[in-house]
């Protein structure tokens, strides 16, 4: 059973925040699966992660031809953006799992599309945004992990936007 855990904010900033906040607690070997629709903020929430883990910031974007962007910093990254696959044996030549077992940090962006291919998702992060600045990240926990993080983040505050 996975453990869920919802946050709503209000403004960019606040999503950022939350992005460096989960960096702190993101470890060797960890698969993040994001979903939402288009303009979600799935790549803003990938971003403000890179940038808690010491990627430059600008160097995470959304990938236009490539299904994968491999990124160095307090762990290896791959952004994975399974929008224009269009089967799972394309996914199975990003050696994916390879990358996991070799100490690597996953975050997949419409990772729904390609479960069946996936490594085990320690933490799946649905987000719907019901108007343009306001988003709600639902995380599930699927792991040990997975679920120190959603405990974590019972904690986390968003900053107050004036
Ligand atoms: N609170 C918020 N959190 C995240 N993004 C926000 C927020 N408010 C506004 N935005 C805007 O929403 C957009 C999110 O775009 P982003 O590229 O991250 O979406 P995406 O889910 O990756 O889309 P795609 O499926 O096309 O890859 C950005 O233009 C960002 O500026
Ligand atoms: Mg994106």
């Amino acid at each position: 059973m996975a453990s869920t855990i919802q946050i709503a904010v209000t403004h960019e900033e606040q999503t950022a925040s939350l992005g460096r906040f989960l960096s702190e607690y993101l470890k060797p070997g960890f698969v993040v699966a994001l979903d939402g629709n288009l303009g979600a903020g799935k790549t803003r929430l990938t971003q403000s992660i890179s940038v808690g883990l010491g990627i430059p910031s600008g160097q995470v974007n959304s990938p236009t031809f490539t299904l994968s962007v491999p990124h160095s910093g307090r762990l290896e990254l791959l952004h994975v953006d399974a929008y224009r696959i269009q089967s799972l044996n394309e996914v199975d030549e990003l050696g994916l799992d390879e990358w996991v077992e070799d100490g690597g940090l996953l975050i997949v962006e419409w990772a729904s599309k390609i479960m069946p291919a996936l490594p085990p998702v320690d933490l799946s992060i649905k987000i719907e945004s019901p108007s343009p600045s306001e988003r709600i990240f639902r995380l599930s926990a699927y792991s040990p992990l997975g679920r120190e993080i959603t405990a974590r983040l019972a904690d986390w505050n968003p900053p107050q936007m004036i």
